[in-house]
Order: structure tokens, then C-alpha cells, then sequence
């Protein structure tokens, strides 16, 4: 497994692989929900590329970076245990320019929900994951369901900006009692881990008026905030979208994502089913 620190370094090996190419970008701190992402890279593809970023421009100010977990060494034994061949690892300066072109988010979807809460904070996300996609260029990047919008506006940006790659939605991975792996999760203390239980168990309600027939919105985000009031600290938003990301008043079975955002102590926690 080579360990690219740098564009360059990174260009050398990337020139030696012959065959079809999986990415999965990463922020490190990996978990199992990565290890499934690189798993299935791995079953798909000739090659493939992990890169790990803590990616400054999508943290808002005030917001996590400095204490966001960085576990290199173990992350580094997860990858060459799953068979990756390339880690790109770059410091900010090689990914980074002075006074360098932006993309930008769309105004609409790229500020609702998590951007209204973090507003830029997809302008961050589109502007590394572009330049990480011209480097690495691979075949197929994989994307974890859980982060739905980040998932959506980096489907719209190959399509508006006609880039040649696949992009492979997996699923949410969860410990066993329900909670979607996170690297934040590390953050919570027992108490607050119990309470965040809260989120699955009112997305799990959510899914359960669906399948008594209750497709109204309001009803069952109603129900939902029931449960995630008594639990969480801040209920940031429930929201119940189609796959557009647009705010739909009707459940449309098979094209619907049920979404919620909380902070728990002061982590902040966000989950959601797709149904
Ligand atoms: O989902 C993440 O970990 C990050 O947003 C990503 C896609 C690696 C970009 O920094």
C-alpha cells in the first residue's frame, strides 16, 4: 500500500494502476461504516484510493475542526488490512492555493437543511471532493447514505459539471442498537450516547406510520418530534424530502428521504431513512 503525502507522490502511483479505479473520501477517524464504503470499493474495482482529509473549508467557524478525531496510524492499519493500494493523505498547503477559484454550492439545495444550519459548509465540501476527484480520477466513488445531501449536490456536480464518474450511494451502517456510525460519536459521553438513541428510534417510528399508511408529513414529523424532544438538547430540524432534496408534503413511497439533525450535549448528530 503506497502512503501519498502529496500531489506528486500521489500522480506517481496513481500513473501505475491499469484497471478500473474505486474512491472513497474520507475525513479519517475510519469506522465501520468506512470499512463497508472500502469493502465494497474493494469488491467492485481493480484499485482502490482512500483518501483522508480533515478538509478545512467545510467546517464552519466555531465548529469542530481542531478537535475533529485524526487516528492516523490506526486508519493507515485499516487500510492496508482492506486491501487499499492507495492512501492519499495530503497536508492543506498541497490541496490549497492562494486566492484560488470557488465552486459553489447550488443556492437552493445547497442551503437548506444542513446549510441552512451550516451555511457554506457544502461550498467547502463540492470544492474538495472536485479537486480530490480530478486527482484520483476514478471510476467509481462511493458515498455513504447518511451524509443524503452532502450525497445529492456531489451527484448534481458530476452531472452539471459532466465529470465521467459513477457515484455508488451504500448503506447506513448502525451499531446494534440502532445508532448510525459517525466519527463524532466518539464525542458522546454514555448518557448522551443513550440519548441519541433518540434519533433512530424516531426515524424508526416514522417508518412505522408509513407502513399503517400515514404518508402525511406534518403527522408523522409531528410523531417523530414527540420522541426527539424529550431526548435531545436542540432538535435542529425533521424534515421529509424526495430524492431532489425538495421539502414534499406527502410521503412518495420508493423516492422519499425522512431526515433529522440534533445536537445531543453539544454534539451534533444527524441521521435519516430512505424510504
Ligand atoms: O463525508 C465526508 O467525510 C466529507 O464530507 C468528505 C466527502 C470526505 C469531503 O471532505
Amino acid at each position: 500500500m503506497v502512503v501519498a503525502r502529496d500531489y506528486e507522490e500521489f500522480k506517481k502511483a496513481r500513473e501505475k494502476l491499469d484497471g478500473s479505479v474505486g474512491f472513497v473520501p474520507t475525513m479519517g477517524a475510519l469506522h465501520d461504516g468506512h470499512i463497508s464504503l472500502i469493502k465494497r470499493a474493494r469488491r467492485e474495482n481493480d484499485f482502490v484510493i482512500v483518501s483522508i482529509f480533515v478538509n478545512p473549508t467545510q467546517f464552519l467557524e466555531g465548529e469542530d475542526l481542531d478537535k475533529y478525531p485524526r487516528k492516523e496510524e490506526a486508519d493507515l492499519k485499516i487500510c492496508e488490512l482492506a486491501g487499499v493500494d492507495i492512501v492519499f493523505m495530503p497536508t492543506i498547503n498541497s490541496i490549497y492555493h492562494q486566492d484560488e477559484l470557488k465552486i459553489l454550492a447550488p443556492k437552493i439545495r445547497g442551503y437548506i437543511l444542513e446549510g441552512a444550519k451550516r451555511p457554506g459548509h457544502f461550498d467547502g465540501v463540492l470544492q474538495v471532493v472536485l479537486k480530490l476527484f480530478n486527482i484520483t480520477k476514478p471510476t467509481n466513488a462511493y458515498f455513504g447514505k447518511k451524509d443524503a445531501q452532502q450525497l445529492a449536490l456531489i451527484s448534481s456536480m458530476v452531472k452539471d459539471y459532466f465529470l465521467d464518474i459513477n457515484i455508488v450511494p451504500c448503506e447506513i451502517v448502525r451499531d446494534k442498537d440502532g445508532l448510525a456510525l459517525s466519527s463524532r460519536n466518539v464525542y458522546l459521553s454514555d448518557e448522551e450516547r443513550v440519548r441519541a438513541l433518540s434519533l433512530s428510534r424516531a426515524l424508526k417510528k416514522g417508518a412505522e406510520l408509513l407502513s399503517k399508511g400515514i404518508l402525511d408529513s406534518e403527522i408523522i414529523k409531528k410523531e417523530m418530534e414527540e420522541i426527539l424532544k424529550k431526548n435531545v438538547d436542540r432538535l435542529d430540524y425533521i424534515a421529509i424530502v424526495n430524492r431532489e432534496f425538495k421539502e414534499i408534503d406527502k410521503v412518495e413511497i420508493g423516492n422519499s428521504i425522512i431526515l433529522v439533525a440534533a445536537f445531543v450535549g453539544n454534539t451534533r448528530l444527524i441521521d435519516n431513512i430512505w424510504v
